[in-house]
Protein backbone atom coordinates (compact mmCIF):
# COMPACT_ATOMS: atom_id res chain seq x y z
CA UNK A 1 0.00 0.00 0.00
CA UNK A 2 1.49 3.30 -1.21
CA UNK A 3 2.15 6.17 1.72
CA UNK A 4 -1.49 7.06 3.10
CA UNK A 5 -2.27 8.80 6.50
CA UNK A 6 -6.17 7.35 7.14
CA UNK A 7 -6.84 6.17 10.32
CA UNK A 8 -7.26 2.53 10.36
CA UNK A 9 -11.41 0.98 10.44
CA UNK A 10 -10.86 -0.78 13.40
CA UNK A 11 -14.36 -1.30 15.46
CA UNK A 12 -17.78 -1.60 14.97
CA UNK A 13 -19.33 1.28 12.70
CA UNK A 14 -22.85 2.49 13.73
CA UNK A 15 -25.26 3.30 10.46
CA UNK A 16 -28.03 5.28 11.65
CA UNK A 17 -30.78 5.92 9.04
CA UNK A 18 -33.21 8.38 9.98
CA UNK A 19 -36.11 6.60 7.31
CA UNK A 20 -36.76 2.99 7.42
CA UNK A 21 -38.88 2.66 4.47
CA UNK A 22 -38.61 1.35 1.48
CA UNK A 23 -34.83 2.34 0.65
CA UNK A 24 -33.49 1.85 4.29
CA UNK A 25 -35.31 -1.72 4.96
CA UNK A 26 -33.66 -2.62 1.11
CA UNK A 27 -30.41 -1.17 1.95
CA UNK A 28 -30.05 -3.27 5.51
CA UNK A 29 -31.78 -6.48 4.48
CA UNK A 30 -29.00 -6.43 1.08
CA UNK A 31 -25.91 -5.91 3.55
CA UNK A 32 -27.08 -8.25 6.50
CA UNK A 33 -28.08 -10.94 3.45
CA UNK A 34 -24.45 -10.41 1.79
CA UNK A 35 -22.71 -10.60 5.28
CA UNK A 36 -24.39 -14.47 4.84
CA UNK A 37 -23.29 -15.12 1.41
CA UNK A 38 -26.72 -15.40 0.25
CA UNK A 39 -26.64 -12.33 -1.96
CA UNK A 40 -24.25 -9.71 -4.26
CA UNK A 41 -24.06 -6.45 -3.67
CA UNK A 42 -24.52 -5.28 -6.95
CA UNK A 43 -24.36 -1.61 -8.03
CA UNK A 44 -21.52 -0.73 -4.72
CA UNK A 45 -18.79 0.93 -6.32
CA UNK A 46 -16.47 -0.12 -3.13
CA UNK A 47 -17.74 -3.33 -4.21
CA UNK A 48 -17.00 -3.86 -7.73
CA UNK A 49 -15.38 -0.82 -9.16
CA UNK A 50 -11.50 -1.19 -9.59
CA UNK A 51 -9.31 2.16 -9.35
CA UNK A 52 -6.05 2.51 -12.11
CA UNK A 53 -2.58 3.50 -9.98
CA UNK A 54 0.81 3.81 -10.99
CA UNK A 55 2.02 4.52 -14.50
CA UNK A 56 3.92 2.18 -17.38
CA UNK A 57 4.96 -1.21 -16.20
CA UNK A 58 4.00 -0.22 -12.25
CA UNK A 59 0.20 0.58 -13.52
CA UNK A 60 -2.14 -1.80 -11.98
CA UNK A 61 -5.87 -2.01 -10.73
CA UNK A 62 -6.79 -2.43 -7.40
CA UNK A 63 -10.67 -2.19 -5.52
CA UNK A 64 -11.02 0.46 -3.14
CA UNK A 65 -10.10 -1.59 -0.29
CA UNK A 66 -6.86 -1.98 -1.31
CA UNK A 67 -6.31 1.32 -1.83
CA UNK A 68 -8.06 2.53 1.50
CA UNK A 69 -8.90 0.96 4.52
CA UNK A 70 -12.75 0.76 4.51
CA UNK A 71 -15.28 -0.32 6.95
CA UNK A 72 -15.73 -4.42 6.18
CA UNK A 73 -19.41 -5.43 5.86
CA UNK A 74 -19.02 -7.79 9.25
CA UNK A 75 -18.32 -4.38 11.27
CA UNK A 76 -21.54 -2.72 10.47
CA UNK A 77 -24.47 -2.43 13.18
CA UNK A 78 -27.75 -0.35 11.99
CA UNK A 79 -29.78 1.83 13.66
CA UNK A 80 -33.07 4.12 12.41
CA UNK A 81 -35.43 6.55 13.20
CA UNK A 82 -38.69 6.53 11.89
CA UNK A 83 -42.35 7.99 12.68
CA UNK A 84 -43.67 4.63 12.14
CA UNK A 85 -43.03 1.95 14.70
CA UNK A 86 -42.60 -0.76 11.84
CA UNK A 87 -39.30 -2.84 12.52
CA UNK A 88 -36.84 -3.14 9.66
CA UNK A 89 -37.89 -6.53 8.90
CA UNK A 90 -42.21 -5.66 8.77
CA UNK A 91 -40.63 -2.20 6.84
CA UNK A 92 -39.16 -4.77 4.11
CA UNK A 93 -42.53 -6.56 3.65
CA UNK A 94 -44.29 -3.33 3.65
CA UNK A 95 -42.47 -1.95 0.59
CA UNK A 96 -42.75 -4.99 -1.15
CA UNK A 97 -39.56 -4.14 -3.11
CA UNK A 98 -37.41 -7.37 -2.42
CA UNK A 99 -39.45 -11.08 -2.14
CA UNK A 100 -40.13 -12.87 1.06
CA UNK A 101 -37.56 -15.41 -0.06
CA UNK A 102 -34.90 -12.74 0.20
CA UNK A 103 -35.52 -11.16 3.57
CA UNK A 104 -36.89 -14.52 5.61
CA UNK A 105 -33.14 -15.51 5.96
CA UNK A 106 -32.64 -12.46 8.08
CA UNK A 107 -35.73 -11.94 9.68
CA UNK A 108 -34.43 -12.26 13.20
CA UNK A 109 -31.77 -9.66 12.68
CA UNK A 110 -33.82 -7.36 10.64
CA UNK A 111 -36.89 -7.65 13.94
CA UNK A 112 -34.21 -6.19 15.84
CA UNK A 113 -34.12 -3.02 14.34
CA UNK A 114 -36.16 -1.29 15.96
CA UNK A 115 -36.76 2.49 15.20
CA UNK A 116 -36.23 5.14 17.74
CA UNK A 117 -39.06 8.01 17.87
CA UNK A 118 -38.98 10.14 14.78
CA UNK A 119 -37.77 14.33 15.21
CA UNK A 120 -40.69 15.48 13.21
CA UNK A 121 -43.15 17.95 12.64
CA UNK A 122 -46.01 17.35 10.36
CA UNK A 123 -45.80 20.52 8.53
CA UNK A 124 -42.92 19.19 6.89
CA UNK A 125 -44.62 16.18 5.35
CA UNK A 126 -48.41 16.45 5.41
CA UNK A 127 -49.22 12.67 4.11
CA UNK A 128 -47.38 10.98 7.22
CA UNK A 129 -49.48 10.33 10.36
CA UNK A 130 -47.60 7.71 12.16
CA UNK A 131 -47.24 7.94 16.15
CA UNK A 132 -43.84 6.78 16.57
CA UNK A 133 -42.90 10.40 17.21
CA UNK A 134 -41.14 12.82 19.81
CA UNK A 135 -44.04 14.77 21.23
CA UNK A 136 -44.15 18.38 22.23
CA UNK A 137 -40.84 19.06 21.34
CA UNK A 138 -39.07 22.25 20.94
CA UNK A 139 -36.32 21.82 17.77
CA UNK A 140 -33.76 21.99 20.31
CA UNK A 141 -35.25 19.74 23.01
CA UNK A 142 -35.27 17.18 19.57
CA UNK A 143 -31.79 17.94 19.15
CA UNK A 144 -30.96 17.16 22.77
CA UNK A 145 -32.68 14.15 22.30
CA UNK A 146 -31.44 12.46 19.22
CA UNK A 147 -27.98 13.85 20.71
CA UNK A 148 -28.80 11.18 23.39
CA UNK A 149 -30.15 8.95 21.09
CA UNK A 150 -27.20 8.09 19.37
CA UNK A 151 -24.59 8.45 22.34
CA UNK A 152 -27.15 5.78 23.85
CA UNK A 153 -26.87 3.55 20.72
CA UNK A 154 -23.28 3.92 20.35
CA UNK A 155 -22.34 2.82 24.02
CA UNK A 156 -25.31 0.03 23.54
CA UNK A 157 -23.75 -1.60 20.25
CA UNK A 158 -20.09 -1.12 21.36
CA UNK A 159 -19.58 1.41 18.32
CA UNK A 160 -16.06 2.69 17.54
CA UNK A 161 -17.75 5.34 15.34
CA UNK A 162 -21.12 6.40 13.73
CA UNK A 163 -22.36 7.63 10.80
CA UNK A 164 -26.16 9.04 10.34
CA UNK A 165 -27.62 9.25 6.82
CA UNK A 166 -30.93 10.74 6.00
CA UNK A 167 -33.33 7.88 3.56
CA UNK A 168 -36.61 9.73 4.91
CA UNK A 169 -39.07 11.48 3.20
CA UNK A 170 -38.66 14.54 1.87
CA UNK A 171 -39.65 17.54 3.54
CA UNK A 172 -41.42 20.30 2.12
CA UNK A 173 -39.01 23.12 0.29
CA UNK A 174 -37.25 25.40 2.86
CA UNK A 175 -35.40 28.02 1.28
CA UNK A 176 -32.03 29.32 2.00
CA UNK A 177 -33.23 32.12 4.68
CA UNK A 178 -29.45 33.69 5.48
CA UNK A 179 -30.84 35.59 8.93
CA UNK A 180 -31.01 32.22 10.07
CA UNK A 181 -29.18 29.89 8.10
CA UNK A 182 -26.46 31.95 7.40
CA UNK A 183 -24.26 30.96 10.69
CA UNK A 184 -23.97 28.80 13.20
CA UNK A 185 -24.81 31.60 15.76
CA UNK A 186 -27.98 32.31 14.50
CA UNK A 187 -28.88 28.78 13.79
CA UNK A 188 -28.29 27.88 17.12
CA UNK A 189 -29.95 31.03 18.27
CA UNK A 190 -33.19 29.45 16.51
CA UNK A 191 -33.11 26.28 17.49
CA UNK A 192 -33.46 27.56 21.05
CA UNK A 193 -36.22 29.64 20.39
CA UNK A 194 -38.18 27.06 18.79
CA UNK A 195 -38.39 28.56 14.66
CA UNK A 196 -40.46 26.04 13.14
CA UNK A 197 -40.58 27.73 9.93
CA UNK A 198 -37.01 28.04 9.65
CA UNK A 199 -35.68 25.03 11.15
CA UNK A 200 -36.58 22.09 9.82
CA UNK A 201 -36.51 18.20 11.66
CA UNK A 202 -33.80 17.32 9.03
CA UNK A 203 -31.25 20.39 10.76
CA UNK A 204 -32.00 18.96 14.19
CA UNK A 205 -30.66 15.17 13.13
CA UNK A 206 -27.98 17.16 11.16
CA UNK A 207 -27.11 19.24 14.26
CA UNK A 208 -27.24 16.56 16.72
CA UNK A 209 -24.97 14.11 14.46
CA UNK A 210 -21.99 16.75 13.71
CA UNK A 211 -22.17 17.79 17.58
CA UNK A 212 -21.85 13.87 18.35
CA UNK A 213 -19.15 13.23 16.12
CA UNK A 214 -20.53 11.35 13.01
CA UNK A 215 -20.97 12.37 9.46
CA UNK A 216 -24.01 13.56 7.68
CA UNK A 217 -25.61 12.55 4.65
CA UNK A 218 -28.53 13.92 2.95
CA UNK A 219 -30.39 11.36 0.71
CA UNK A 220 -33.45 13.76 -0.12
CA UNK A 221 -33.10 16.74 -1.55
CA UNK A 222 -33.74 19.02 1.64
CA UNK A 223 -32.00 22.22 2.28
CA UNK A 224 -30.72 20.62 6.02
CA UNK A 225 -26.72 20.98 5.09
CA UNK A 226 -26.82 22.76 2.50
CA UNK A 227 -26.46 26.00 4.62
CA UNK A 228 -23.79 28.04 5.61
CA UNK A 229 -24.78 27.38 9.25
CA UNK A 230 -24.35 23.89 9.22
CA UNK A 231 -20.68 24.10 7.00
CA UNK A 232 -19.38 26.32 9.79
CA UNK A 233 -20.62 23.60 12.59
CA UNK A 234 -18.68 20.63 9.88
CA UNK A 235 -15.54 22.49 10.12
CA UNK A 236 -16.08 23.20 14.10
CA UNK A 237 -16.81 19.43 14.76
CA UNK A 238 -14.35 18.36 11.49
CA UNK A 239 -17.00 16.12 10.68
CA UNK A 240 -17.72 15.44 6.45
CA UNK A 241 -21.45 16.39 5.37
CA UNK A 242 -22.38 14.89 1.61
CA UNK A 243 -25.82 15.88 0.11
CA UNK A 244 -27.91 16.13 -1.79
CA UNK A 245 -30.59 13.87 -3.16
CA UNK A 246 -29.44 10.41 -4.18
CA UNK A 247 -28.40 10.16 -7.86
CA UNK A 248 -30.43 6.70 -8.64
CA UNK A 249 -33.20 7.01 -12.26
CA UNK A 250 -33.95 9.78 -13.99
CA UNK A 251 -31.19 12.31 -13.42
CA UNK A 252 -28.63 9.18 -13.16
CA UNK A 253 -29.38 8.81 -17.39
CA UNK A 254 -29.80 12.52 -17.42
CA UNK A 255 -26.30 13.31 -15.85
CA UNK A 256 -24.26 10.41 -18.07
CA UNK A 257 -26.43 11.05 -21.27
CA UNK A 258 -26.05 15.24 -21.71
CA UNK A 259 -22.26 14.54 -21.76
CA UNK A 260 -23.00 12.96 -25.09
CA UNK A 261 -24.89 16.05 -26.66
CA UNK A 262 -22.57 18.39 -25.31
CA UNK A 263 -19.44 16.68 -26.19
CA UNK A 264 -20.45 16.39 -29.67
CA UNK A 265 -21.46 20.12 -29.64
CA UNK A 266 -25.14 18.67 -30.44
CA UNK A 267 -27.90 21.50 -29.77
CA UNK A 268 -30.65 20.97 -26.99
CA UNK A 269 -34.22 22.94 -26.99
CA UNK A 270 -35.93 20.87 -24.85
CA UNK A 271 -35.92 17.90 -22.16
CA UNK A 272 -39.07 17.04 -20.75
CA UNK A 273 -38.81 14.36 -18.23
CA UNK A 274 -41.94 12.70 -16.62
CA UNK A 275 -42.21 9.71 -13.97
CA UNK A 276 -44.96 7.23 -11.98
CA UNK A 277 -44.29 6.35 -8.95
CA UNK A 278 -47.01 4.23 -6.41
CA UNK A 279 -44.62 4.14 -3.03
CA UNK A 280 -44.96 6.06 -0.05
CA UNK A 281 -42.10 8.62 -1.21
CA UNK A 282 -44.43 9.39 -4.47
CA UNK A 283 -47.39 9.68 -1.94
CA UNK A 284 -45.22 12.23 0.04
CA UNK A 285 -44.11 13.79 -3.68
CA UNK A 286 -47.54 14.58 -4.57
CA UNK A 287 -48.09 17.34 -2.08
CA UNK A 288 -46.71 19.97 -4.19
CA UNK A 289 -44.81 21.63 -0.96
CA UNK A 290 -42.88 18.41 -1.11
CA UNK A 291 -42.61 18.03 -4.33
CA UNK A 292 -41.08 21.31 -5.10
CA UNK A 293 -38.07 20.43 -3.01
CA UNK A 294 -37.38 17.95 -5.28
CA UNK A 295 -38.12 19.58 -8.59
CA UNK A 296 -35.72 22.22 -7.69
CA UNK A 297 -33.21 19.34 -7.32
CA UNK A 298 -33.75 17.51 -10.48
CA UNK A 299 -33.63 20.67 -12.70
CA UNK A 300 -30.34 21.61 -11.10
CA UNK A 301 -28.45 19.25 -13.29
CA UNK A 302 -29.04 19.79 -16.77
CA UNK A 303 -27.63 24.04 -16.04
CA UNK A 304 -24.55 22.92 -15.40
CA UNK A 305 -23.73 20.26 -17.95
CA UNK A 306 -25.17 22.13 -21.21
CA UNK A 307 -24.22 26.03 -20.16
CA UNK A 308 -26.19 28.27 -22.38
CA UNK A 309 -22.89 31.18 -21.41
CA UNK A 310 -20.55 28.76 -22.95
CA UNK A 311 -22.61 27.99 -26.19
CA UNK A 312 -24.72 30.69 -26.88
CA UNK A 313 -25.78 28.91 -30.04
CA UNK A 314 -26.72 25.80 -28.36
CA UNK A 315 -28.15 26.08 -24.95
CA UNK A 316 -29.84 29.13 -24.94
CA UNK A 317 -33.37 28.91 -23.69
CA UNK A 318 -34.03 25.17 -23.13
CA UNK A 319 -37.34 24.03 -22.01
CA UNK A 320 -36.70 21.72 -19.51
CA UNK A 321 -39.72 19.70 -17.41
CA UNK A 322 -39.21 17.52 -14.71
CA UNK A 323 -42.54 15.96 -13.33
CA UNK A 324 -43.51 13.08 -10.75
CA UNK A 325 -46.98 11.38 -10.68
CA UNK A 326 -48.04 9.58 -7.77
CA UNK A 327 -49.29 6.36 -9.41
CA UNK A 328 -50.15 3.68 -6.87
CA UNK A 329 -49.91 0.14 -9.19
CA UNK A 330 -46.40 0.89 -9.62
CA UNK A 331 -45.34 0.79 -6.45
CA UNK A 332 -41.55 1.07 -6.47
CA UNK A 333 -41.08 0.18 -9.55
CA UNK A 334 -40.58 3.68 -11.02
CA UNK A 335 -40.88 4.32 -15.05
CA UNK A 336 -39.48 7.61 -16.00
CA UNK A 337 -40.05 8.82 -19.85
CA UNK A 338 -37.69 10.89 -21.21
CA UNK A 339 -38.41 13.22 -24.20
CA UNK A 340 -35.17 15.08 -25.52
CA UNK A 341 -35.26 17.53 -28.93
CA UNK A 342 -32.09 17.86 -30.06
CA UNK A 343 -30.63 19.92 -33.04
CA UNK A 344 -27.87 19.35 -35.29
CA UNK A 345 -26.33 20.49 -38.82
CA UNK A 346 -27.72 23.68 -39.51
CA UNK A 347 -30.80 23.64 -36.96
CA UNK A 348 -32.27 20.42 -38.20
CA UNK A 349 -34.03 18.92 -35.78
CA UNK A 350 -33.99 14.95 -33.65
CA UNK A 351 -35.22 13.81 -31.31
CA UNK A 352 -33.95 11.43 -28.52
CA UNK A 353 -36.77 9.29 -26.59
CA UNK A 354 -35.79 7.40 -22.99
CA UNK A 355 -38.06 4.69 -20.96
CA UNK A 356 -36.60 3.29 -17.99
CA UNK A 357 -38.66 0.99 -16.30
CA UNK A 358 -36.14 0.99 -13.09
CA UNK A 359 -36.36 0.32 -9.32
CA UNK A 360 -35.98 3.00 -6.88
CA UNK A 361 -34.88 1.17 -3.70
CA UNK A 362 -32.71 -1.42 -5.88
CA UNK A 363 -30.88 1.64 -7.29
CA UNK A 364 -31.03 3.74 -4.16
CA UNK A 365 -29.73 0.91 -1.39
CA UNK A 366 -26.10 0.92 -3.02
CA UNK A 367 -25.94 3.85 -2.77
CA UNK A 368 -26.49 4.63 0.65
CA UNK A 369 -24.09 2.06 1.30
CA UNK A 370 -21.03 3.88 -0.66
CA UNK A 371 -22.19 6.84 0.81
CA UNK A 372 -22.17 5.96 4.40
CA UNK A 373 -18.67 4.00 4.19
CA UNK A 374 -16.88 6.80 2.26
CA UNK A 375 -18.40 9.08 4.65
CA UNK A 376 -16.69 7.19 7.61
CA UNK A 377 -13.55 7.28 5.63
CA UNK A 378 -13.63 10.79 4.59
CA UNK A 379 -13.47 11.45 8.59
CA UNK A 380 -10.99 8.86 9.36
CA UNK A 381 -8.83 10.90 6.66
CA UNK A 382 -9.67 14.14 8.15
CA UNK A 383 -11.88 15.53 5.93
CA UNK A 384 -14.10 17.91 6.84
CA UNK A 385 -17.25 19.90 5.55
CA UNK A 386 -18.88 19.02 2.00
CA UNK A 387 -17.50 16.09 0.18
CA UNK A 388 -17.20 17.12 -3.63
CA UNK A 389 -15.67 14.02 -4.33
CA UNK A 390 -19.28 12.16 -3.10
CA UNK A 391 -21.31 14.42 -6.19
CA UNK A 392 -20.99 11.58 -8.02
CA UNK A 393 -23.81 9.97 -6.05
CA UNK A 394 -26.00 13.06 -5.92
CA UNK A 395 -28.51 14.69 -7.88
CA UNK A 396 -27.92 17.69 -6.42
CA UNK A 397 -24.10 18.50 -5.26
CA UNK A 398 -23.77 20.57 -2.41
CA UNK A 399 -21.16 23.81 -3.04
CA UNK A 400 -20.72 26.50 -1.82
CA UNK A 401 -23.02 29.13 -3.43
CA UNK A 402 -21.96 31.97 -1.30
CA UNK A 403 -18.48 31.91 -3.03
CA UNK A 404 -19.90 31.67 -6.07
CA UNK A 405 -18.75 27.52 -6.31
CA UNK A 406 -20.35 25.81 -9.46
CA UNK A 407 -21.55 22.18 -8.58
CA UNK A 408 -20.48 19.30 -10.90
CA UNK A 409 -22.77 17.47 -12.24
CA UNK A 410 -21.72 15.63 -15.02
CA UNK A 411 -21.43 11.95 -14.35
CA UNK A 412 -17.70 11.56 -15.73
CA UNK A 413 -16.03 14.26 -14.04
CA UNK A 414 -17.73 13.38 -10.83
CA UNK A 415 -16.25 9.65 -11.76
CA UNK A 416 -12.59 11.09 -11.64
CA UNK A 417 -12.85 13.75 -8.94
CA UNK A 418 -14.27 10.23 -6.95
CA UNK A 419 -11.39 8.43 -7.70
CA UNK A 420 -9.07 11.16 -7.38
CA UNK A 421 -10.41 11.53 -3.77
CA UNK A 422 -9.80 7.84 -2.95
CA UNK A 423 -6.24 7.47 -4.44
CA UNK A 424 -5.28 10.93 -2.66
CA UNK A 425 -6.40 9.39 0.60
CA UNK A 426 -4.52 6.27 -0.45
CA UNK A 427 -0.99 7.94 -1.06
CA UNK A 428 -1.37 7.74 -5.06
CA UNK A 429 -0.77 10.10 -7.48
CA UNK A 430 -4.01 11.93 -8.88
CA UNK A 431 -4.53 10.63 -12.61
CA UNK A 432 -7.11 12.97 -14.98
CA UNK A 433 -7.66 10.22 -16.98
CA UNK A 434 -11.14 7.94 -16.91
CA UNK A 435 -10.40 3.98 -15.67
N1 LIG B 1 -35.29 5.51 -4.10
C1 LIG B 1 -34.71 6.41 -4.83
O1 LIG B 1 -34.36 6.17 -5.98
C2 LIG B 1 -34.45 7.77 -4.27
C3 LIG B 1 -33.64 8.65 -4.98
C4 LIG B 1 -33.35 9.91 -4.46
C5 LIG B 1 -33.87 10.26 -3.24
N2 LIG B 1 -34.68 9.41 -2.56
C6 LIG B 1 -35.23 9.88 -1.31
O2 LIG B 1 -34.97 8.97 -0.28
C7 LIG B 1 -35.98 9.12 0.69
C8 LIG B 1 -36.49 7.75 1.11
O3 LIG B 1 -37.18 7.15 0.04
P1 LIG B 1 -38.11 5.87 0.33
O4 LIG B 1 -38.59 5.37 -0.99
O5 LIG B 1 -37.43 4.95 1.26
O6 LIG B 1 -39.35 6.56 1.07
P2 LIG B 1 -40.33 5.91 2.15
O7 LIG B 1 -41.50 6.82 2.18
O8 LIG B 1 -40.54 4.46 1.90
O9 LIG B 1 -39.52 6.02 3.52
C9 LIG B 1 -39.27 7.23 4.17
C10 LIG B 1 -39.55 7.03 5.64
O10 LIG B 1 -39.14 8.22 6.32
C11 LIG B 1 -39.98 8.36 7.43
N3 LIG B 1 -39.85 9.74 7.94
C12 LIG B 1 -40.35 10.88 7.39
N4 LIG B 1 -40.00 11.95 8.13
C13 LIG B 1 -39.23 11.48 9.15
C14 LIG B 1 -38.57 12.09 10.23
N5 LIG B 1 -38.62 13.41 10.41
N6 LIG B 1 -37.87 11.31 11.09
C15 LIG B 1 -37.82 9.96 10.92
N7 LIG B 1 -38.43 9.32 9.90
C16 LIG B 1 -39.14 10.07 9.03
C17 LIG B 1 -41.34 7.99 6.90
O11 LIG B 1 -42.20 7.62 7.96
C18 LIG B 1 -41.01 6.82 5.99
O12 LIG B 1 -41.15 5.55 6.60
C19 LIG B 1 -37.04 10.03 0.09
O13 LIG B 1 -36.86 11.36 0.57
C20 LIG B 1 -36.74 9.99 -1.35
O14 LIG B 1 -37.15 11.16 -2.04
C21 LIG B 1 -34.97 8.17 -3.04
Amino acid sequence: MANQTVKPADGKLGIMVVGLGAVTSTFMTGVLMVRKGLSKPVGSMIEYDKIRVGKGNDKKYLSYREVVPITELKDIVFGAWDVYPADAYRSAIYAEVLKEKDIEPVKDELEKIVPMKAAFDKNFAKRLDGDNVMEGKTRWEMVEQLRDDIRTFKEKNGCARIVVAWAASTEIYVPYFEPVHGSLAALEAAMKADDKEHIAPSMCYAYAALTEGAPFIMGAPNTTVDIPAMWELAELTKMPIAGKDFKTGQTLVKSGFAPIIGTRCLGLSGWFSTNILGNRDGLVLDEPANFHTKEVSKLSTLESILVPEKQPDLYTDYYHKVRINYYPPRNDNKEGWDNIDIFGWMGYPMQIKINFLCRDSILAAPLLLDLCLLSDLAARAGRFGIQRFLSFYLKSPMHDFTKDEVPVNHLFQQYVMLKNALREMGGYEADEEID
